[in-house]
């Protein structure tokens, strides 16, 4: 998801549609009405939520570089758990303690369930036509239907069985590396792309791996590029051609590489006999395409039975990637670094897997249900980097929190990363303790202990997450029980940096270097 987002295009009525939702259809009118004028005039005679004075027309402009996690997390400190900003015309309102967030994703779940969306995003996801910049509504409700029944589920095997045969292929690979230093960062984020690539196109655009890989980078790029019009939009005067250009280049080059993929798709949907439709080599773009509407674009989306258009099936597809493969990748690569970090807790994950599963075998996911540590130690993992550590919701309807008034539109960015360090609320909240989650009250990542949200919670919570958490346990379970980790000469684990970048998501900004040597009995075949 991006750091910086821009007011959308349209958004008031999916908002109010989802308030609509939850009311008798009998009183709705009444109750609306009332309802509604009534927050209308209290939120406009309360105060918006503190924060630093801004100057007149920018406002808090000048902040704008600190509007990332560990920013946010440093303005908020004076202020508590809600904190505004006024960036332009734009409200900015930052959730930063447990409570808060709770107020915004469960009590008032339905008016802040809407994504902000720059010009950048609205164009590189063919308007908002994917399930992640989609604003709450019918449109988003169908895809994320189809996601989590046919994409992510655990009924789909193809999707499981792509993140088994990566991770052993990765096995492999450090096999053949053993005793030299390898870039960890760089092994796993091509892991999990050849995962998510593998379970999207299947056995389609083999060779195409790295133009898609371009692809994504640019996109990437463009997703996270500050725009100052989106804050003071009649800058537009100026025009930016060399952005829009290069936004018109990406998204051709996306078209060029997914539509060769749907049109082989298509053909091999009316070249299959009726009898051979077994469909044991199915991807995801052919989980879609059972749902597409030819090439009229004009489908429906609101009707019962969904179609989806052929924009719909390539915004979907990037979803997958960019909800796929930095979270995932960041995870492994941060949970390798804090256990080389604090090698007394290695010591113990390794002791774990040896106890239970021994060294005269390989790792296998029936174990994990029996390595109680190694799991707390993913979850505290997730607590001290969690992935997204900014949630971006945006305010459908003008709305009162904690007494503070929060107009329509603005951003709101739950700090997911403040939260999970909040020293109100964990001891020692920056030391890596796996041993906490092993308390009987300890908190759930399923989104209803709201101190702890790597996966967010309510309607916009990851639909990923079973999948996603899949791959880092396997993952990093084969790579602690098959080797022993050192860093390379000279460095110690204190050398080790542990600072992040901020950017979709937050992976470690250097990669982290390390030397496996192999440590199982058996032979690795
Ligand atoms: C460790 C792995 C992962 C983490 C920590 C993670 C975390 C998150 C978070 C925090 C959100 C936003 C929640 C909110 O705004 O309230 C999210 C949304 C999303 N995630 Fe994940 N995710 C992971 C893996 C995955 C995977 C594997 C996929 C897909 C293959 C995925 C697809 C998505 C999508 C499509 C959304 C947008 C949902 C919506 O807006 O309705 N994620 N994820």
């Amino acid at each position: 998801m991006a750091s910086k987002m821009v007011r959308p295009l349209r958004l008031v009525c999916a908002g109010y549609e989802g308030i609509k939702q939850q009311a008798n259809p009998k009183t709705y009118f009444c109750h609306t009405f009332i309802g509604v004028r009534g927050l209308l005039n209290r939120s406009r005679s309360l105060p918006y939520p503190p924060g630093p004075r801004g100057y007149p027309i920018v406002g808090n402009l000048k902040l704008k570089d600190q509007l990332s996690h560990r920013g946010l997390a440093e303005l908020a400190k004076p202020y508590g758990g809600l904190l505004h900003l006024q960036m332009g015309i734009i409200h900015i309102v930052a959730v930063s303690t447990a409570e808060m967030a709770r107020q915004i994703l469960q009590v008032q779940d339905v008016v802040f369930a809407n994504r902000p969306a720059n010009v950048a995003i609205s164009y590189l996801t063919y308007n908002r036509a994917d399930m992640a910049f989609a604003n709450y509504g019918p449109l988003w409700r169908q895809m994320r239907k189809i996601c989590v029944m046919k994409l992510f589920s655990r009924k789909r095997a193809e999707s499981w069985a792509s993140v088994r045969e990566e991770i052993d292929s990765m096995v492999q690979t450090l096999i053949e590396q053993t005793g030299s230093p390898v870039n960890v960062g760089e092994l796993v984020f091509a892991l999990t792309r050849k995962i998510t690539y593998r379970a999207a196109f299947g056995s389609f655009a083999r060779d195409g791996q790295d133009e898609f890989v371009k692809i994504l980078q640019e996109f990437s790029k463009l997703f996270g590029a500050f725009d100052i019009t989106e804050f003071l939009p009649w800058m537009r005067w100026f025009g930016n051609r060399g952005f829009t250009k290069r936004l018109e280049n990406a998204r051709n080059s996306l078209d060029g590489f997914i539509d060769r993929i749907i049109d082989a798709h298509i053909e091999k949907k009316i070249s299959r006999k009726p009898n051979d439709d077994d469909g044991l080599d199915d991807d995801m773009v052919d989980e879609l395409m059972a749902f597409y509407s030819g090439e009229d674009e004009s489908n429906d989306a609101q009707s019962s039975s969904l179609r989806l258009t052929r924009d719909n099936i390539k915004a979907l597809v990037m979803d997958v990637m960019f909800g796929g493969t930095e979270t995932v990748a960041s995870a492994i690569e941060w949970a390798m670094t804090e256990l080389m970090k604090n090698p007394h807790e290695l010591r113990k994950v390794q002791q774990e897997l040896a106890d239970v599963i021994g060294l005269n075998r390989r790792f296998h996911e029936s174990d994990l249900e029996n390595l109680p540590y190694f799991r707390c130690a993913m979850k505290e993992t997730l607590r001290l980097h969690p992935p997204i550590p900014l949630l971006l919701h945006e305010a459908a309807a003008d709305s009162v929190v904690s007494g503070y008034s929060i107009p329509r539109d603005s951003r709101v960015m739950i700090n997911v990363y403040a939260i999970g360090r909040d020293g109100s609320v964990w001891t020692e909240p920056n030391a890596f303790k796996p041993g906490r989650f092993m308390e009987s009250k300890a908190p759930d990542f399923k989104g209803s202990d709201f101190e702890y949200l790597p996966f967010g919670s309510g309607r916009r919570s990851c639909p990923g997450m079973q999948l996603g958490l899949y791959a880092m346990e396997l993952a990093v379970a084969h790579m602690l029980h098959s080797f022993d980790w050192e860093l390379p000469g000279g460095v110690t684990s204190d050398d080790l940096d542990m600072t992040d970048m901020f950017g979709l998501t937050a992976p470690r900004a250097t990669r982290l270097i390390a030397v496996p040597s192999y440590r199982l009995n058996c032979p690795m075949l």
